[in-house]
């Protein structure tokens, strides 16, 4: 448990995590936060370590690790070369919730970090107790989310507690985490362009604004890129059910606020007649139209960086309190509101039901 006192002292911070980074060095896992969610981490550069992290999440193989490093210097070795985009936008965000998809230097990490791949994605955190950690180990740390496949990333250490206490060699416990959805992951394109393979805590229009070059998401994540689509999303990742709480969710969405309350309020009542334990996640303009057996608020529509520090936490509530029917208001996809509802919609399983 790293104490707030703690993260303004780096001497003692890096003091306090040495056991932690101890296990790294020797080729165990150790949960740890970031600014966007919990991580898992190992040696990047050890297939045993990192066939650990696979395990305790029971993650599909084909499905590649990031790579968190702690300065610039962690960088030489591991890929092959930073274009011009690329470098710009490490100037722009880094420290920060950007995960760059880079050419990766053969041999320079275990193959399954990759997933077979000839790139690998790279991050620098931007959390005091992230960055002492990978710093004191010396290890370039392979880290997915520290959630048991499909379920909502963990941004608390109770989370990690909930899936994986057992199977991993600790946690580091430094309190909530900030963001609360997980890095944006781009690519730069041969022409220069930025690829967005998943939206995170780095909005498009930041990146437009820093990129000096046109951006634009993986057109596999447009919103009504529908089953019959040909294309495979380019981040692995993006192909699985994600985030699921237990229960059946959807989003409801629609030209009227009132409308999409007044169909929410209409459809908890008659589920709840029918027996189901209901749950609903709203914005705060609206929460009180609602009677559910678990009510979330996401916040504010006017500051969408409440919904997505709460999203997670509020999925997982959904399940602690056993609930079976859930739905959910949408928000616009600007800004966070993109990265919120790519996640809903995983959660979702894509079912959102549109009114007329
Ligand atoms: O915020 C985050 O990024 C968190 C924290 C712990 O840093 N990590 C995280 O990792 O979300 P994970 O493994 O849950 O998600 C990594 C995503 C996946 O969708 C994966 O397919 C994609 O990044 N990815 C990783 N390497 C890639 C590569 N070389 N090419 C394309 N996509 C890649
Ligand atoms: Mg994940």
């Amino acid at each position: 448990r790293i104490g707030p006192e703690l993260l303004s002292d780096p001497a003692k911070l890096r003091e306090e995590l040495k056991p932690a980074a101890a296990i790294l060095r020797e080729g165990g896992v150790v949960a740890f936060p970031t600014e966007t969610v919990y991580g898992l981490g190992a040696d990047a550069r050890s297939t045993a370590a990192v066939e650990a992290v696979f395990a305790a999440k029971g993650r599909p193989s084909d499905n590649p690790l990031i790579v968190h490093i702690a300065n610039r210097g962690g960088l030489d070795g591991l890929v092959k070369a930073v274009s011009p985009a690329a470098q710009r936008l490490m100037d722009a965000f880094w420290p920060g919730p950007l995960t760059i998809v880079l050419p990766v230097q053969p041999g320079a990490l275990s193959p399954r970090v990759t997933a077979g791949l000839d790139t690998v994605g790279i991050r620098m955190p931007d959390h005091p107790v992230a960055l002492a950690l990978i710093a004191e180990s010396g290890c370039p740390v392979a880290a997915p989310s520290a959630n048991r496949s499909g379920r909502p990333s963990p941004t608390l250490a109770g989370h990690v507690m909930e899936d994986l206490a057992g199977t991993i060699g600790g946690i580091v416990d430094g309190g909530a985490t900030g963001v609360g959805v997980e890095s944006t992951v781009v690519q730069v394109a041969e022409d220069g362009s930025v690829i967005v393979l998943r939206p995170g805590g780095v909005t498009l229009e930041q990146l437009s604004q820093a990129a000096g070059a046109p951006v634009r998401l993986d057109p596999a994540l447009l919103p009504d890129a529908g089953s019959d689509h040909i294309e495979a999303p380019r981040a692995p990742g993006m192909k699985y059910t994600h985030y699921a709480p237990k229960g059946v969710l959807r989003i409801v969405t629609g030209p009227s606020a009132a409308g999409v309350s007044d169909w929410i309020s209409r459809s908890l009542r008659e589920a709840a007649a029918r027996g189901e334990r209901t749950g609903v996640l709203a914005f705060e303009e609206h929460i009180g139209r609602y009677q559910a057996d678990c009510i979330e608020s996401l916040g504010s529509l006017s500051d969408l960086s409440a919904a997505a520090h709460r999203l997670y936490a509020a999925l997982r509530r959904m399940d602690e309190e056993g609930i079976g029917f859930i739905l959910s208001e949408a928000c616009p996809e600007e800004g966070l509101g993109a990265a919120i509802m790519n996640r809903l919609r995983k959660a979702a399983g894509q079912r959102v039901v549109r009114l007329g």
